[in-house]
């Protein structure tokens, strides 16, 4: 199982697998500072909701490492403010920031090598709870889906390993049924225009001998419509406290037309991405990227020179069409404003 970044506490530096290469070549990036992740954030080096959450908090450490100058506190607002605005719509972000911003605030007038440290493990921790929430809300989610035969999944973009600090939510789960013996295959929408699901969730199930089979999103309607998948299961950068549930652009279509065709539509996240402070979908800010990512094929223009083009990078799928969200903490079902409100609650005590 690959993870998509390495800390090294000697030399205090990340390492980022880069996902705009792969699967042809794996080539790693090694950032010192916190703006080189502020970089890869936003040009998706790094990519994935809990991934890029990760990130931000080891790119506070770095801006601790090597910043210098102003008060801690007005550093960290510096640091704060540039990791919020390389991606808006995954709240993972967010979260990591006010964990670090929490520790940071938790310590007195302390030596540097102190805060450096504290914020290193806080970050440590971070990662390590993710993989942990992917591994049980893996097992919880295998359990949605009993019997003997072969399972047939179909996914969207990469909610895998490659996303996460490893293992993967949507694909944990397509991980927790193969280790239990499970017959599983996986469909793959190929994920215009960034191709995470040809790129990226082909490459890693490939690399872990779980059957997938590549599609373009132009084909998930006749997928769902032959009658034999088992399920939708895709991951998730925002959930509403309504349960609407922002993902990547295409998950939206998928989830109308597996309601359409009977097919339970899972979605799979850490607790981390539920955002009870933004009550529905509506309020979910969806980035738009640039044009030169659906006018172009690696580098090679498709697209008449001067054509207007949208490129949104989420859609929200309402809270109506989703059967059961996912997490570490329990499985949600509708009406999730009373699941999830109480998933909530059940942590603080
Ligand atoms: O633009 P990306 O590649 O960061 O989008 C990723 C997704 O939409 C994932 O499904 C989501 O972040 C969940 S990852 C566990």
């Amino acid at each position: 199982m690959v993870r998509p970044f390495r800390w090294d506490p000697e030399r205090k530096v990340l390492h980022l697998l880069d996902q705009r290469r792969l699967p042809s070549a794996e080539v790693w990036i090694e950032c010192a500072e916190a703006h080189q992740v502020g970089d890869a954030i936003r040009e998706m080096a790094i990519r994935g909701a809990p991934a890029i959450g990760i990130a931000a908090a080891y790119a506070v450490v770095l801006g601790f490492v090597r910043g210098g100058g102003k008060s801690p506190g007005s550093r960290f607002e510096d640091l704060a403010t540039a990791l919020l605005n390389t991606r808006p719509t995954a709240v993972n972000l967010r979260a990591a920031i006010a964990r670090m911003r929490a520790r940071l605030e938790s310590l007195a007038s302390v030596s540097t090598a102190e805060r450096v440290c504290t914020l290193e493990a806080e970050a440590d921790r971070i990662a390590a709870e993710d993989l942990e929430a992917n591994r049980c809300l893996g097992a919880l989610g295998a359990g949605l889906l009993p019997g003997e035969g072969p399972a047939r999944v179909l996914t969207h973009c990469n909610a895998g390993s490659l996303a996460t600090s490893g293992y993967g939510t949507a694909l944990g789960i397509v991980r927790a049924m193969a280790e239990s013996g499970r017959e599983v295959e996986v469909f793959a929408p190929e994920t215009r225009p960034f191709l995470q699901g040809a790129r990226l969730t082909a490459w890693e199930l490939m690399a872990d001998g779980i059957p997938v089979t590549l599609l373009t999103d132009g084909m998930v309607g006749s997928l769902l419509a032959g009658g034999d998948m088992d399920a939708v299961i895709v991951g998730a950068d925002r959930i509403a406290a309504n349960g609407d549930s922002a993902n990547k652009i295409g998950t939206y279509q998928a989830a109308v037309l597996a309601k359409e065709h009977g097919v339970p539509f899972v979605v799979a996240a850490p607790f981390s991405t539920v955002d009870l402070e933004t009550p529905t979908g509506a309020e979910i800010p969806i980035e738009e990227r640039r044009a030169e990512e659906i006018v172009e094929i690696a580098g090679t223009r498709i697209a008449p020179e001067g054509v207007p083009v949208w490129n949104p990078a989420f859609d929200v799928t309402p809270a109506r069409y989703i059967t059961a969200i996912v997490t570490e903490r329990g499985v949600a079902r509708p009406p999730f404003a009373d699941s999830l409100a109480r998933l909530a609650v059940v942590l603080r005590q």
